[in-house]
């Protein structure tokens, strides 16, 4: 299944989000504001993706997307990276048993070679073992990066093009299919907790058209009911992608594609 780009044709939309992606940001400053170190705050964090996950499964959310290390994280101090990593394999070990369980399919996306080898066989093992469940495509983005992301389609699309011969065409359509998440609808839903408004390099193409919730509450502190809100807002938004309101009336008639 492969999906059509916002900008080429007015995707369906639907009263629940089919998918949101979520900036996981806060954890230091939770832990810090309670005198405790900083990676505390990501053990907690860890708590509050178990229950995102678990009550976008209950909402019939059908993808959900957590951004966990980013490219530029790399840059932090090196103990926080380490217990970052060990938490990463902790979490693919001890947690996979009961997403598999819940119908939850895991993804992974992001420049995995910088990993060990063990979280990268972590990974294909989670993966593999979870792939054919249905009911939520849980995706964890590490060392991930939207501008790795449009580099690595890019890098694609020439290498096509050498093994063809000649050059593969190139549109949007083609271009997305070679992002690392081809197999997800773009967000309809972009939440980022902790307080700042910024992208921080995530999904830069997929973002086109994305309705965006921020929040000051703290990802440790982001609960179920905080996501119900994020949601609720979502609801009452207009998404027009470029039409005007009254062509969203149901009588009128929607020029939903772009003219060639
Ligand atoms: C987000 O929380 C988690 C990661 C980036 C891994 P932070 O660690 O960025 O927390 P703050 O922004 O410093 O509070
Ligand atoms: C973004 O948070 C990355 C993740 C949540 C994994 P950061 O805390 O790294 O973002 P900046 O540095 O404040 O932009
Ligand atoms: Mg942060």
């Amino acid at each position: 299944m492969t999906y059509t780009s916002s900008t080429v044709r007015v995707p369906d939309v639907s009263a629940v989000p089919r998918h949101i992606a979520i900036i996981m940001d806060g954890n230091g400053r939770w832990a810090t504001q309670r005198r405790l170190p900083r990676v505390a705050g990501h053990t907690r964090g860890l708590d509050a993706v178990r229950s995102a996950v678990d009550a976008c499964a209950r909402r019939g959310v059908e993808y959900l997307t957590l951004f966990a290390f980013s490219s530029e994280n790399w840059r932090r101090p090196v103990d926080e990276v380490s217990f970052l990593m060990r938490l990463f394999v902790t979490a693919l070990e001890r947690e996979i048993g009961k997403l598999h369980a819940n119908g939850i399919r895991l993804r992974v996306v992001g420049d995995l070679s910088m990993f060990d080898k063990k979280i990268q066989d972590l990974i294909t093992r989670a993966e593999t073992k979870t792939a054919k469940n249905t009911r939520l495509t849980l995706t964890i983005a590490a060392n991930y990066g939207g501008r790795w992301d449009i580099m690595q389609a890019t890098r694609k699309l020439v290498e096509e093009s050498v093994a063809a011969g000649s050059p593969v065409e190139v549109n949007e359509n083609a271009f997305a299919q070679h992002l690392a998440m081809a197999y997800a609808p773009e967000p309809d839903l972009f939440i980022r907790t902790g307080g700042e408004q910024r992208i921080s390099n995530f999904l830069l193409w997929q973002l086109a058209y994305t309705e965006f919730y921020f929040t000051d509450t703290y990802w440790p502190d982001f609960d179920a009911d905080a996501l119900g809100r994020a949601i609720a807002s979502y609801t009452e938004r207009e998404r027009r992608f470029g039409r005007t309101s009254a062509q969203l009336e149901p009588q009128s008639q929607n020029a939903d594609s772009l003219p060639c």
